[in-house]
């Protein structure tokens, strides 16, 4: 059986966690977790009137099916049932166990290296300017069909940015030896690229 072997990456909203998670998971064929679904999933459930801390206690993996999950709405949804600790608390032993799961994992977030699990052997923080992340969530919520314009994206990434850096409760910051990847100046093979030296390093 191989060892457990995490890799960590936070970041803020649209920076690029996503697409990269999903690169090196691939690369490295380790599990990948986005953990942000968790907080959708509960801020969705939330928005249709449960309480939250109940939502996050019984989620089960079909809560994470739901289509309406990637949402301009329930991204700030999510971002809000995020600041409340018994949400978080609920969510922290799956995100653990995830995380040490033999073969290894990738999971991407707002506090993996910080709370989730700073023995993670590898720690990135993918970082970007809010305008190219919200010029970046723009496109990708054109392709889906969502009419939308660049202020209003903008907006929601500041508000967003705001409320899961300031939280009391496992605010978003790079952890203290986390790799800082900013990708505002790099496509998407360049970042991938990056980050999969920054594992090699300790992988190989
Ligand atoms: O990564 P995302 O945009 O899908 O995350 C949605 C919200 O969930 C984000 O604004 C804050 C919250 N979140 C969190 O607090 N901790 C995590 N590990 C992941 C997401």
């Amino acid at each position: 059986m191989m060892s457990p072997f995490t890799v960590a990456i936070d970041g803020p909203a649209a920076a690029g966690k996503g697409t990269i998670s999903k690169a090196v998971a691939a690369h490295f064929d380790l599990a990948h977790l986005d953990t942000g679904l968790l907080y959708r999933a509960v801020g969705a459930r939330m928005l249709s009137g449960e309480d939250p801390i109940v939502a996050a206690q019984t989620l089960v993996a079909g809560d994470l099916e739901n289509p309406d999950l990637r949402t301009a709405e329930v991204a700030q949804s999510a971002s809000k049932v995020a600041v409340i600790p018994e949400v978080r608390a609920a969510l922290l032993d799956f995100q653990r166990a995830f995380a040490r799961r033999s073969g290894g994992a990738v999971l991407d977030g707002r506090d993996i290296g910080t709370v989730i699990c700073p023995q993670a052997e590898v720690k990135l923080f993918v970082t970007a300017s809010p305008e190219v992340r919200a010029q970046r969530r723009l496109s990708e919520l054109k392709e889906r069909g969502f009419d939308t314009d660049l202020d209003t994206v903008l907006a929601d990434v500041k508000a967003r940015d705001d409320r899961d850096m300031n939280r009391a409760d496992a605010p978003l910051r790079p952890a203290e030896d986390a790799v800082v990847l900013d990708t505002s100046e790099l496509g998407i093979d360049e970042a991938v690229a990056i980050a999969v030296k920054a594992i090699s390093a300790v992988r190989d």
